[in-house]
């Protein structure tokens, strides 16, 4: 651990990042049509205890708050999502102005406090109409997501700078088609490709909308998940199965947008499952490989794979190695972050990029006192930023960093379980409580840096 400060180049953002159906709620308010994640959650035993996001944080009402929150905390930016199902109730057709003017005052009001909107299109809440035609298997959809972009840059492009189109393809793909832990619950290999590579098709053609926009300094990017993959041991097997599934967690989704062709292990599973090449267009390439003007990286943690001849998963093992610590979640694994930096600065070299998500689940609650003590999140958050400090220092063209979560918030199949928030929201009475993190986060930001590690008060709390 190291005692000694760190600091920041100069107009490094620090921001915190939200989803629309995570913390909006007024699922069936002002003419919002619905969601597959509205339909996924109504639907018996997909969620923990049965919860959703029909109210969520109440932010559909409590905007204004919320943002007077970042204010409070001193961040520069904030990356939110905008809910498709709010402005085109049916994916497509009839546009429901209410729906724009939310995301108009949002961000005004964004402005009005110096606060630098960072608006994802799409993340993970596809219309429900749209499901029904096939949702993103079917290619029209790619096509309904451009015009939608288009209309919303229409009404928010003159003030809004940076923008993300999709949030974690992978994810959308692969759990929502493949293993059908998420929305819409598909279960079927060949439906999670096309899903993938139609994801990556209504990106290109998103940058290309907001490229075409009304200003010529906006900035479009992706986010996408990334973790480092190591094998399981040095033993050859696990070190292929290692490989192949980097293929698929990292390099499915970078490989075309950077170098305009999928991996090759990849090429060979879609050429096993769509021989007459009806899903893969000769121009499709061109379009995923739009020029970007950043990467947006969420990090969680590394991934650690071994060989099984008996897992139905492609032989792949998904192993919990020892040694470390552990949060709700995921193994905490502070130098995958610098990994993940390093590596795709290397391979791929990307203009620039933003961490747009980096957090940990905490059993938070409120103390006598009022005050929420989650150190663990303090140290979680400074352990990763030192991190991201390092891949700076190696010449990673980072531009700024988000923690996930602004506030706490419906984490999608585990419901309102586990708590990412810098703010705690008491869900009865939808009150808001800064946690100690969030002061810490909030220290971080004004000093631009961190000037006194907390790592050696492990010992004194735990
Ligand atoms: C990411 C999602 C985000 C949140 C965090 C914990 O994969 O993008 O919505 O659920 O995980």
């Amino acid at each position: 651990m190291s005692t000694t400060r760190i600091s920041f180049p100069d107009h490094f953002i620090w921001g915190t990042s939200t989803a629309a159906y995570q913390i909006e709620g007024a699922f069936d308010e002002d003419g919002r049509g619905s969601s597959i994640w509205d339909k996924f959650c109504h639907t018996e035993g997909k969620i923990y205890k049965s919860q959703n996001g029909d109210i969520a944080a109440d932010h559909y009402h409590r905007w204004k708050e919320d943002i007077q929150l970042i204010s409070d905390l001193g961040l520069g930016a904030y990356r939110f999502s905008i809910s498709w199902s709010r402005i085109l109730p049916e994916g497509k057709g009839k546009l429901n102005l209410k729906g724009l003017d939310f995301y108009d005052r949002l961000v005004d009001e964004l402005l009005m406090h110096g606060i630098q909107p960072f608006p994802t299109l799409y993340h993970w809440d596809l219309p429900q109409a749209l499901q029904e035609i096939g949702g993103w298997a079917n290619r029209e959809v790619v096509y309904y997501f451009a015009d939608y972009t288009h209309l919303v840059e229409n009404r928010l492009g003159d003030r809004v700078s940076q923008w993300i189109t999709h949030n974690e393809p992978f994810v959308m793909a692969f759990a929502g088609h493949f293993t059908g832990e998420h929305a819409p619950g598909i279960k079927n290999i060949s439906t999670a490709l096309q899903v993938a590579h139609h994801l990556l098709l209504s990106h290109g053609l998103a940058v290309q909308a907001i490229q075409a926009g009304q200003k010529e300094t906006t900035q479009v990017g992706i986010t996408l998940d990334l973790s480092p993959i190591h094998p399981a041991s040095n033993d050859e097997k696990d070190k292929e199965a290692a490989v192949f599934f980097d293929a698929f967690k990292n390099c499915l989704f970078l490989d075309p947008i950077f170098r305009g062709k999928y991996p090759e292990v990849a090429t060979r599973v879609f050429e096993s499952h769509f021989s007459d090449s009806k899903i893969i267009k000769p121009n499709d390439f061109q379009i995923i490989a739009s020029s970007i003007d950043f990467l947006g990286v969420n990090y969680y943690s590394r991934i650690v794979i071994g060989f099984d001849p008996n897992s139905p998963t492609y032989n792949l093992n998904f192993v919990k190695p020892k040694g470390n610590d552990y949060s709700l979640m995921w193994e905490v694994y502070p130098q995958g972050i610098y990994e993940i930096l390093a590596w795709v600065w290397q391979d791929y070299h990307p203009k620039a990029i933003y961490i747009t998500e980096n957090g940990i689940p905490v059993p938070d609650d409120l103390d006598f006192d009022g005050k929420i003590r989650d150190y663990r999140r303090i140290w979680y958050l400074e352990d990763h930023i030192s991190q991201v400090h390092k891949a700076l220092k190696a010449g990673v063209p980072l531009r700024g960093y988000f923690v996930w979560s602004l506030l706490d918030n419906f984490e999608w199949t585990y419901g309102y379980r586990m708590r990412f928030g810098l703010v705690f929201v008491d869900f009865e009475t939808q009150e808001r409580h800064i946690k100690e993190s969030g002061y810490w986060y909030s220290r971080v930001a004004c000093e631009n840096g961190i000037r006194e590690f907390q790592q050696h008060k492990k010992q004194l709390v735990t």
